[in-house]
């Protein structure tokens, strides 16, 4: 295969990107992500911040642009995020207690019936454990209106769209011997034992030289796996894009059967959220860059 799309499905696996509504009139951009990707993740369309501005107004033009555009070009869709500490609108972040609880369970019944069975997975939580140390939850407004508000939302999710694979998203839990990966780990077993409907993990994939591509990725990624969810990589991008990490991390999900996909957070380094790292797989001027082949060979 000449794409990362069609190698990656070959391997019975998506290979995604973070796309952008703003970028879509730049052709040099469209060209790459249409001709690469097979799954798409709008980087901030589909947050609470941009989807419910105000309280009970619903807001889908920005997301709408992008799922239409994956939708036109034959591309599957992530939706990122129902419930966050990050990118929640003014009138959220101003709420507490049982008010911003039920804000919470509105806001993914009003985005998830707005997409009923059009998206292949939602990441339903993101980021909701703490970096520590201790393995336990982020202090936040949500963790504030009590521990339960994570199955809420899934509960809430399920229902709200059954045909979603329903996904917890966090970074840094890419170690199988970091506290905060025991703790999801916990927090999945828990719920896949009690019925808590959960179907997918998402490791972000933030790599850096303080947070680096573990050697024991693999291992992480079947012990999930194992509990009986599916296992992605959702954000990838690496500091310096070097050839060997991203072959390491695509070879780590080609060992996993439940491993069902890479999603690369951008398409090229001028994309990027981080982009004085220079992490992703092609340059500003959209060359491939040594890691796009390295991951191409490996898949
Ligand atoms: C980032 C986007 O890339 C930026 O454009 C935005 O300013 C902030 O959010 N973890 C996540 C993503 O789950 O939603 C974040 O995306 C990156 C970290």
């Amino acid at each position: 295969a000449t794409t990362l799309g069609a190698a990656a499905a070959g391997t019975g696996r998506y290979f995604g990107a973070a796309i952008s509504s703003g970028k879509l009139g730049d052709s040099a951009y469209t060209t790459i992500a249409n001709r690469e990707f097979t799954m798409v993740t709008p980087e901030n369309e589909m947050k609470w911040d941009a989807t419910e501005p105000s309280q009970g107004q619903f807001s889908f033009t920005a997301g709408d642009q992008v799922y239409n555009w994956a939708a036109q070009n034959g591309k599957q869709v992530r939706g990122h995020t129902l419930a966050w500490h990050g990118q929640q609108p003014g009138w959220a972040q101003g709420l507490g207690g049982s008010a911003l609880r039920q804000a919470m369970i509105n806001h993914i019944n009003g985005v998830m019936a707005h997409y009923k069975g059009k998206l292949a997975y939602w990441d339903v939580v993101n980021e909701a454990f703490a970096d520590d140390g201790s393995g336990g939850r982020r202090q936040s407004n949500l963790q504030a209106t009590g521990n339960d508000w994570i199955e809420v939302a899934f509960r809430t999710a399920r229902a709200a769209d059954p045909n979603a694979k329903l996904c917890y998203n966090d970074y840094n839990i890419e170690n199988w011997s970091a506290a905060k990966t025991q703790g999801v780990y916990n927090m999945v077993k828990d719920f896949t034992s009690r019925g808590v409907p959960i179907d997918c993990v998402g490791f972000q994939g933030h790599f850096n030289s303080g947070n680096p591509v573990p050697g024991n990725f693999q291992t992480t990624l079947q012990n999930f796996a194992a509990l009986g969810v599916d296992v992605a990589i959702t954000e990838l991008d690496i500091a310096g894009a070097s050839p060997t990490d991203y072959a390491n991390v695509t070879k780590a999900c080609l060992a996993v059967s439940r491993c069902v996909g890479i999603t690369v957070w951008g398409v090229r380094d001028t994309d990027s959220w981080r982009s004085g790292d220079t992490p992703l797989l092609f340059d500003g001027n959209g060359s491939k860059k040594p890691a796009y082949t390295s991951v191409l060979d490996a898949l």
